[in-house]
C-alpha cells in the first residue's frame, strides 16, 4: 500500500514538472494531504487542516518537489521528514497540542512541524524549536514568516533556538508535546525530565535500525514507552559529527 502511495505522487509529480498539471501550490500541498487521508496516514480532521494551512512547498529548498512523499535534502546532512512521518507524528501527537499547551520540537530543520505544532496550540500555547545548525534556524525563521505561522513568530508563541536539543530547553519546560526529528541512540534523559505528567514525547531510537517511540508520563510521573513503528532518520548528534558525516 505504501509503495503505490509513493507512486501516486510521483506520478502527479511527474505530470506536474511536466506542466501537464496545472494546479497552484496551494492546491497540490491539498492534493498531497487528501492523498495521506485517502491512504489512512491522516484520520484528525484537525491534523489535515493544519496541514492544508501550512504549505509544505514554503519550506523546501528551491528545485526540489516538496508534495512527493518523501523526505528532502536540505544542506547541511540534514533532511525535511517525509510529508507521511508529519502526518503521523501529528496523529500521534494531537491530543498533546491543544490550544493554550507547549510543544518542543527538537531538531527543528525546516521548521515546517515547528509551524503545524504552533497553529495547534495558538497564540495562548508555546511551540519551541531546537536545532543546532545556525543556517537552518535562520532559513526556517524565513520559511516560516512566509507561512500561516508567520504572526506568531511576531507575537512570541512560536520561537525557533540555536543550540544542542539533547538538553531539550529547559527555559520553557515542561512541555505537553515533546517530538524529536533526529535518530538518538537512546531516550536523552533531559527530555524525559523536561516533558508534562499526562505529556507525550515522539522520539526515533536507535543507529542502523531506528523505531519510533512513544513516551508517555503518566500523571503519578510514571514513564512507558512503546514503539509505534520502524523509521529512518538522520541521527541526533553533535553539530562537528553531523557535519563531518557523509
Ligand atoms: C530529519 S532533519 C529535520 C527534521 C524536521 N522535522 C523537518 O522535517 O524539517 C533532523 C534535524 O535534526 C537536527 N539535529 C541533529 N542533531 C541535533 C542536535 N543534537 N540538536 C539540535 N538539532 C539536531 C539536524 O540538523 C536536522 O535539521
Amino acid at each position: 500500500m505504501y509503495y503505490l502511495l509513493c507512486t501516486m505522487f510521483l506520478l502527479v509529480g511527474t505530470l506536474t514538472q511536466h506542466g501537464l498539471w496545472s494546479s497552484g501550490a496551494s492546491d497540490k500541498n491539498k492534493a498531497m494531504v487528501e492523498q495521506l487521508q485517502r491512504y489512512g496516514v491522516i484520520k484528525s480532521t484537525k491534523v489535515a487542516e493544519v496541514m492544508e494551512t501550512i504549505d509544505r512547498g514554503l519550506f523546501v529548498p528551491p528545485g526540489g518537489s516538496p508534495y512527493f512523499d518523501s523526505p528532502m535534502a536540505i544542506g547541511y546532512n540534514a533532511t525535511i521528514s517525509a510529508p507521511h512521518m508529519h502526518a503521523a507524528c501529528l496523529e500521534l501527537l494531537e491530543d498533546h497540542l491543544q490550544p493554550g499547551m507547549r510543544a518542543l520540537d527538537v531538531g527543528s530543520g525546516t521548521g515546517y512541524l515547528t509551524a503545524c505544532f504552533a497553529l495547534m496550540v495558538g497564540p495562548e500555547g508555546r511551540a519551541v524549536g531546537v536545532e543546532h545548525i545556525p543556517e537552518l534556524v535562520a532559513s526556517s525563521t524565513e520559511n516560516i514568516k512566509k507561512s500561516a505561522a508567520g504572526p506568531q513568530l511576531s507575537d512570541g508563541s512560536l520561537s525557533i533556538h540555536i543550540a544542542d536539543g539533547r538538553e531539550g530547553w529547559p527555559e520553557l519546560a515542561p512541555y505537553d508535546c515533546i517530538h524529536v526529528g533526529a535518530a538518538a541512540p537512546q531516550i536523552p534523559e533531559a527530555l524525559i525530565e523536561q516533558l508534562k505528567p499526562g505529556g507525550r514525547m515522539v522520539i526515533p531510537v536507535g543507529t542502523v535500525f531506528q523505531e519510533l517511540k512513544v513516551v508517555d508520563k503518566k500523571l503519578d510521573g510514571t514513564v512507558t514507552v512503546r514503539d509505534e513503528t520502524s523509521v529512518r532518520y538522520v541521527p541526533l548528534t553533535s553539530k562537528d559529527a553531523q557535519l563531518q558525516s557523509n
